[in-house]
């Protein structure tokens, strides 16, 4: 992109104050604003700003058709996450609208989150910590905090992508066994180096010590996890959410944590964040995340700088690296648009 043409240049628009080294870089190619604060837009603004932009760095931002319908000449959208569930990707495609994420980078620090949250489970850790600022310890106790080993337990995954099977590799690690579930079956190769285990929904939900969901969020996983799945597992079962909250019937999963159904919960992700169902907060076998499975610093500067990439490449007429709807190339209003101004 040439500086000179500065008049010509996309506009622009971030949803968050990301690292000023990334709005930076994209402010040598772009007339770039950023909205101040680091919360979601409020719809009518969002709407408003849209107006008139090229692109759009999307922070953990909702998308919804309304807003898009006011995105007269929107030809990217580069969403900061690896899910994009936030976005109406349907009427972007519509529109010829290039939506585009950020997998891998993310990948490692999401695990490492899943697994934190197994541990916490499995081990008591946040009750323990409360336990002891509380001023409840009085003495050592042969009977107090026991919790569950991991060794030799079986972790069931639902969805077997990169977080999935980076959550194996984890459990390997603890020598756990894996079971798994997608829609596909992986690849030999990687079945045997994570001595990973294909089996239906029912032996995943009845075997599983720890049940960690990593599906996307789509109209087929949400609710996937409901009050008569709940049922199949075991008493002593754990349930970990790092995907999307409304993988999990929220509501169920309290019932099931209230009658002892399961033993407990590690959650990431909730259904109407940032709202907590208020009985999960009082009980003390669920260990609650503020959705921060990629909140590392240098995750998230991966993912701003290959969301910088995604949006400069699309901006400058390219397919960029991480597309999830190339049909939109096809599309007519947006791909007329794609190869001018840059
Ligand atoms: P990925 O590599 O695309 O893996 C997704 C897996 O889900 C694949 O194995 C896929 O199986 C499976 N799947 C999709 N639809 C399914 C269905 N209907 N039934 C069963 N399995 C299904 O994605 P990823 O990078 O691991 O990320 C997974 C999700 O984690 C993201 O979409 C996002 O929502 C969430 N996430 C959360 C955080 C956080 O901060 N808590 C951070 C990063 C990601 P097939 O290949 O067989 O379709
Ligand atoms: C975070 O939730 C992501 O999808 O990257």
């Amino acid at each position: 992109m040439d500086r000179k043409s500065y008049n010509q240049r996309p506009r622009v628009l971030i949803s968050r104050p990301i690292q000023q080294a990334v709005i930076d870089n994209i402010s040598e190619h772009c007339e770039v604003r950023v909205h101040p604060l680091d919360e979601a837009m409020p719809a009518e603004v969002l709407t408003q700003a849209i107006r008139d932009v090229d692109g759009l760095m999307c922070v953990g931002q909702r998308v919804s058709k309304d807003i898009l319908e006011a995105a007269a000449q929107l030809r990217v959208i580069s969403n900061v996450a690896v899910g994009y569930d936030n976005i109406d990707v349907e009427i972007c495609t519509r529109k010829g609208i290039l939506v585009t994420n950020t997998p891998d980078v993310l990948t490692e620090a999401t695990a490492d989150v899943a697994f934190a949250l197994i541990m916490a489970a499995a081990r008591r850790v946040v009750e323990g910590d409360r336990y002891v600022r509380e001023g409840c310890w009085s003495h050592w106790q042969w009977n107090a905090m026991w919790g569950a080993d991991l060794h030799g337990k079986t972790l069931g995954l639902y969805g077997f992508g990169r977080i999935a099977q980076a959550v194996a590799r984890r459990g390997r690690g603890f020598s756990m066994r894996i079971l798994y579930l997608a829609r596909h079956r992986a690849d030999e190769r990687i079945e045997k180096e994570l001595a990973a285990e294909f089996v239906d929904g029912e032996t995943l939900l009845r075997e599983s010590d720890f049940l960690s969901l990593h599906v996307p969020l789509t109209l087929e996983t949400r609710h996937a996890i409901n009050e008569s799945h709940l049922a199949l597992m075991k008493p002593s079962a754990y349930l970990i959410n790092t995907a999307r909250g409304p993988v999990v019937d929220e509501a169920a999963l309290v019932r099931a944590l209230q009658a002892g159904t399961i033993a407990g919960a590690g959650l990431d992700v909730f259904e109407n964040e940032p709202q907590v169902s208020p009985a999960l907060l009082t009980m003390k076998n669920v260990t609650l995340l503020p959705h921060i499975g990629s909140a590392t610093s240098e995750t998230r500067l991966r993912m701003a700088m290959l969301a910088t990439k995604n949006l400069l490449a699309a901006l400058r007429g390219e397919i960029p690296p991480n597309l999830v709807n190339p049909q939109a190339l096809q599309s007519g209003s947006g791909s007329a648009n794609r190869s001018s101004r840059v």
